[in-house]
């Protein structure tokens, strides 16, 4: 017997509160919420997986996952990408038993059905014996419904009916561009991700990425004290929140004009950032991305991204930029995964790259000092969204920064690129775009996508 209120009630709650900033705490703790995610928001959206600088080889592969589940991401033979359930044919096995590598099959450890990179079947022991006559066509691995790259970040969906992903990102692109393709080299990743469990709910992480800047202040003080970050939190408040398209998010810290002193390009060295240009990007692209301090945003319903000017060490270190992506992975609805890889521009020096590396690693990272800051935090907000008392006494959450008569954050009209922006950051609108897109997610009829436009158009 369910105990606790179902999915179809708190998304009720949810629809009914959004207009008025108001959010049911408990979808941050709730196990009915929680399945349903499973199947609506994974099981549908374009989940990012891998950058394929790290799958450059034929023959190499990654295992990651899709919701819960696994899926070998593996380049082949003619250099494809395949995102393939990592479930064997014959009994349901999982078939790849490393975190990444390079092979040219993959070979089930319980009878031996072995399978290509493609994830065709290509053999299994004794085959005449066992299977002669039986068609190896149809019993091969099973693909994701669809595949596609985005400046090199691959995702995949395992739903038919999702629109292209250039289509789902949207407006976002937008945005992509003008941190992933700053140059003609493009983007790389330093290493494997790193990994580490926190007991918080996914969404935490999403919500926080969206563009909640203003915890800054209060939960990373500690931070600016030992001049980790140069930009101060006040200035750091100036800027832009941007609802890019339903669901995905964004903020910049940026100045309020072209000549302030201060970092530009995410605070990245001016020998790197002199090779920034047009080649792939437009030139108010290249300009919105001179003017950036930081940009932080989240591609629905998992994929993070943060590129800003750090150092582990503001005593020893001046601060350099740097740059991770991350996925929020669902392990329950009190238990989530961070992965998290850092970034190179392709044509850095290996004196620049190591250098964002530590500074990367000695702040967004396990042990990092802006990480641990922020998971103890989020620890507690799914124990609030767990609580009985979060149910019984229906417990809303506030996202009423920005709305109408509520601080200073104003609607910008005059702006280069696309979605609803607003100036200053003192504003959760970036949040409620969130939950919003969400909430339609969640109760979309299967087959069935919902509606991408926003709200208030
Ligand atoms: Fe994989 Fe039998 S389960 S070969
Ligand atoms: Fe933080």
């Amino acid at each position: 017997q369910p105990v606790g209120l179902s999915a179809d009630h708190l998304l009720r709650q949810l629809d009914e509160g959004l207009p008025a900033g108001e959010i049911p705490a408990a979808l941050f703790g709730n196990e009915d919420v929680y399945r349903h995610e499973l199947r609506s928001v994974f099981g549908r959206c374009w989940v990012f997986l891998a950058h394929e600088s790290e799958i450059e080889a034929r023959g190499d592969y990654v295992l990651r996952k899709i919701g819960e589940d696994n899926f070998v991401v593996v380049r082949d033979e003619e250099g494809g990408i395949n995102v393939l359930f990592d479930a064997c044919r014959h009994r349901g096995v999982q078939v790849c038993r490393a975190d990444s590598g390079n092979t040219s099959h993959f070979r089930c450890p319980y009878h031996g059905w072995t399978y290509n990179t493609k994830g065709d079947l290509v053999g299994a022991p004794l085959w005449r014996n066992a299977f002669g006559g039986m068609s190896k066509e149809g019993n091969g691995l099973v693909p994701a419904a669809k595949v596609a790259s985005y400046h090199g970040l691959v995702f995949a969906t395992l739903d038919p009916s999702a629109p292209p992903l250039a289509e789902y990102l949207g407006g976002m692109t937008w945005y992509l561009d003008l941190v992933f393709g700053l140059n003609a080299e493009g983007v790389e990743v330093l290493g494997p991700p790193q990994r580490f469990v926190i007991d918080a709910n996914w969404k935490s992480g999403a919500d926080n990425f969206s563009g909640d800047d203003y915890h800054l202040g209060t939960l990373h003080r500690s931070v600016w004290e030992i001049g980790a970050f140069p930009v101060p939190f006040r200035e750091n408040m100036l800027g832009y929140h941007i609802q890019a398209s339903p669901g995905h998010s964004l903020s910049f810290s940026m100045a309020p004009t072209e000549d302030e002193p201060g970092p530009k390009f995410f605070g990245y060295p001016e020998e790197l950032t002199k090779t920034f240009d047009t080649s792939r990007i437009s030139a108010h692209q290249l300009d919105v991305a001179r003017r950036s301090r930081v940009f932080v945003g989240n591609v629905f319903p998992n994929f993070s991204i943060l590129a800003l000017p750090m150092t582990e060490d503001g005593a020893n270190h001046p601060p350099t930029g740097i740059l991770t992506i991350r996925t929020w992975q669902p392990k329950g609805p009190g238990q989530v995964e961070v992965w998290n890889w850092f970034c190179a521009y392709k044509n850095m020096t290996p004196e620049q790259k190591d250098r964002a590396y530590k500074a990367g690693l000695g702040t967004f990272s396990m042990g990092g000092s802006f990480e641990m800051d922020d998971t103890e935090p989020w620890i507690t907000v799914s124990r609030t969204g767990r609580s009985v008392a979060a149910e019984v006494l229906d417990f809303k959450l506030n996202y009423q920064m920005g709305m109408p008569g509520i601080g200073i954050a104003k609607r910008v009209e005059e702006w280069p690129g696309p979605g609803i922006v607003y100036w200053t950051r003192y504003e959760e609108g970036v949040q409620r775009n969130l939950f919003s897109f969400y909430s339609r997610m969640m109760q979309a009829a299967p087959g069935q996508w919902p509606d991408f436009t926003f709200d208030d158009e």
